[in-house]
């Protein structure tokens, strides 16, 4: 009776959404879940892109305060507080040496809703996305369950895992909607220069198409110079979409809040569906990330040199390494390849989950022909953790990386 009830709901189930993956992170945490480790070998946690370190007290004593304000515990406008908008609209009019207003700001529940909501304001079902491998997950998630194609590019190592400009000009059709590229990238870490950024714009613009830049991890490039100079350009307004978060840059991952930057048409589109959809972003959420933009920018440098220094430091341990080689490096994350070219990268990413107690994600998750990679997300622990990785690393080579 219960089969059959099941069958029957199943039947009336949306075949889009219930054809996407599994959500990848709650599945490695699968791999570990109920174990306990023993103290000289506790379990290394490389999956998650999350901070390891909490916000700063400052801001946890700000929001402590604000509490009081019966305003924040009430729905805000739908695109987010004007004062949080126009404090973004100078942060990164600052940030790209650009120009960008408060009107074309909108606050969103996180930066993975913002790009939910971008694809929604520019795809129907039928569409293409040109989305480079390997692709953050949910972008391909979100677009499977629309029915939007996601058209790939291939991954290129050799070119520092950037994009191929020409491949991405041969695969636009009359049904291509926008390209979609992540810079400081997830997975790689791969850093795209300028000019390969504006490649794309330029690309995008020749073709009347958006080009969405997810930059959920700006703070954490190297420098201060600008990124790329697309805010500079008066018509960018036609053809950019910029995404970012403030889960990572002020450790506010459970907060949801990030953030849309776009020209009029596209952000007439997204306030319907935010107003559908979460009617605005949490209105606390809005109030740390005003807080961290106003107040928080030395402890944001601080962090991106620390950052810098894990970075650093898996430079260095990976030349100790066997086996395993580093693909590529930057901000966030470690692109690794595994020395096991008749082994699926999940089996490896198990293998080392359940053997050698850490946990990274196989490239198997961020698309096809990235079996013989795994990612090492390491904002989540101190570089003193770098020895140990490279040591149960260089073990698991050692054994086949298969069960002892
Ligand atoms: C590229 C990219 N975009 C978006 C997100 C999601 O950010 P948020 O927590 O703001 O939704 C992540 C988080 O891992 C990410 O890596």
């Amino acid at each position: 009776m219960v089969a059959d009830l099941q069958t029957v709901a199943g039947s009336r189930l949306n075949p889009l959404l219930s054809g996407v993956a599994a959500p990848p992170i709650a599945e490695a945490q699968g791999w570990v879940r109920g174990r306990t480790f023993p103290l000289d070998k506790p379990l290394i946690d490389l999956a998650q892109a999350v901070p390891g370190y909490p916000p700063p007290d400052a801001l946890v004593e700000h929001l402590a305060r604000r509490l009081a304000d019966p305003a924040v515990h009430r729905y805000t406008d739908i695109l987010g507080h004007t004062r949080l908008r126009e404090a973004l609209a100078a942060h990164m009019s600052a940030a790209y040496a650009g120009t960008i207003g408060a009107d074309q700001v909108a606050i969103t529940a996180g930066c993975n809703q913002a790009f939910c909501l971008a694809i929604m304001a520019l795809a129907q079902a039928g569409d293409e996305v040109i989305l480079p491998l390997p692709y953050y997950f949910n972008h391909r998630m979100w677009l499977d369950a629309l029915g939007v194609a996601a058209v790939p590019l291939t991954f290129r190592p050799e070119s520092g895992g950037v994009p191929d400009l020409d491949e991405a000009a041969s695969r636009i059709t009359g049904r291509t909607r926008t390209i979609v590229l992540v810079t400081p990238n997830n997975p790689t870490g791969a850093i795209y220069p300028p000019e390969a950024i504006e490649g794309f714009y330029r690309l995008a613009q020749r073709h009347g198409i958006a080009l969405i830049l997810d930059e959920t991890y700006k703070d954490f490039r190297p420098g201060d110079e600008p990124a790329h100079q697309l805010f500079q350009d008066p018509d960018w307004p036609e053809t950019l979409i910029q995404l970012y978060s403030f889960s990572k840059v002020f450790c506010l991952t459970g907060y949801r809040v990030g953030s849309l930057i776009a020209g009029r048409r596209v952000m007439e589109s997204v306030e319907k569906a935010m107003d559908c959809i979460a009617i605005c972003a949490p209105a606390i959420g809005q109030e740390a990330a005003l807080f961290g933009l106003s107040e928080l920018d030395d402890w944001r440098r601080g962090n991106t040199a620390l950052m810098g220094e894990r970075v650093q430091a898996f430079r260095t341990g990976f030349e100790r390494v066997e086996g395993f080689r580093l693909i590529s490096l930057g901000a966030y994350f470690a692109y690794v390849q595994h020395p096991f070219p008749d082994r699926t990268a999940a089996a490896v990413a198990r293998d080392l989950a359940e053997q050698h107690n850490l946990l990274t994600l196989p490239g198997s998750m961020f698309g096809e022909g990235q079996e013989r990679f795994l990612r090492l997300a390491f904002a989540n622990v101190p570089a003193g953790t770098v020895p140990a990785i490279v040591e149960r690393l260089s073990t698991a080579a050692g054994t086949g990386g298969r069960k002892t």
